[in-house]
């Protein structure tokens, strides 16, 4: 599929290393994240197809697919070498697995299918505010009847202006978080600085009103990052 959409050019997934590191050491609650994300999953009493849009190296959400009634797979992402790992990571799954290098909003935009479930942890953020309105418009038509969209991600406080947020979690990575060194914790800084655009909970729920969710509901909330579910 060819890219509706030119990302903004951003080379810190390119190299996954930094990142693995973050996420091994829990710096963004991926462990309660990712609890609360197998508890939702369990609740799906059908088989369900899922779409993973951002899935980077899929590798929080693969053992939660073991134990649920997975029947598809499709994963999108930027990075090549995140899809690499990401097929070792789901290689345990027994059902179809897809995987897709391209733009998350182009891949939506360009297929035809419907999913039982559309699933995005900490991408949504990369988007401006006019291709977040796109997301909830596209992320609604890619989603079949009785579907849900599980999205995970930061958000600013209410009231919560984007410079005073960027500064906030950047003070917050460099006092608290642990098992990466101060020259990678710049790295994450200068690409969150660089790259995140994260809403309020209000305009999130606005813009997927907009789109057409009849329900947005927060599931939890561990500093900036929270776990909606989203539903018609
Ligand atoms: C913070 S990582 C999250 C990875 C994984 N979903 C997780 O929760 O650990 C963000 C991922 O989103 C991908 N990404 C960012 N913008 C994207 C876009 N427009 N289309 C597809 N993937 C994107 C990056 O390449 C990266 O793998």
């Amino acid at each position: 599929m060819t890219q509706l959409h030119e990302p903004k050019q951003d080379n810190f997934f390119q190299s996954w290393t930094i990142y693995r590191k973050i996420v091994a050491a829990n710096n963004m609650f991926h462990e309660q994240i990712y609890a609360d994300v197998k508890q939702l999953l369990q609740q799906q009493t059908d088989d369900f197809s899922l779409l993973d849009l951002g899935c980077g190296d899929a590798a929080c959400l693969a053992p939660v697919l073991r134990d649920v009634a997975i029947n598809a797979y499709t994963g999108v992402d930027l990075s090549a070498p995140a899809l690499a790992l990401a097929a070792e990571n789901l290689s345990a799954l027994s059902c179809p697995i897809q995987l897709e290098l391209n733009d998350l909003l182009s891949f939506m935009q360009q297929q035809q299918h419907q999913y039982d479930v559309i699933f995005s942890s900490f991408a949504l953020h990369h988007l401006s505010h006019a291709l977040k309105a796109q997301f909830f418009q596209a992320a609604r038509q890619s989603l079949a009847t009785h579907g849900v969209l599980l999205l995970i991600d930061t958000f600013r406080e209410p009231n919560e202006a984007l410079p005073n947020y960027l500064s906030a979690y950047c003070k917050w990575i460099n006092n608290d978080w642990i098992g990466v060194s101060a020259e990678e914790k710049a790295l994450a800084c200068q690409h969150i600085i660089d790259n995140d655009i994260p809403e309020t909970l209000a305009d999130t729920e606005q813009l997927a009103e907009q789109a057409g969710f009849a329900q947005c509901q927060e599931i939890s909330n561990y500093r900036w990052h929270k776990v909606l579910l989203l539903s018609n």
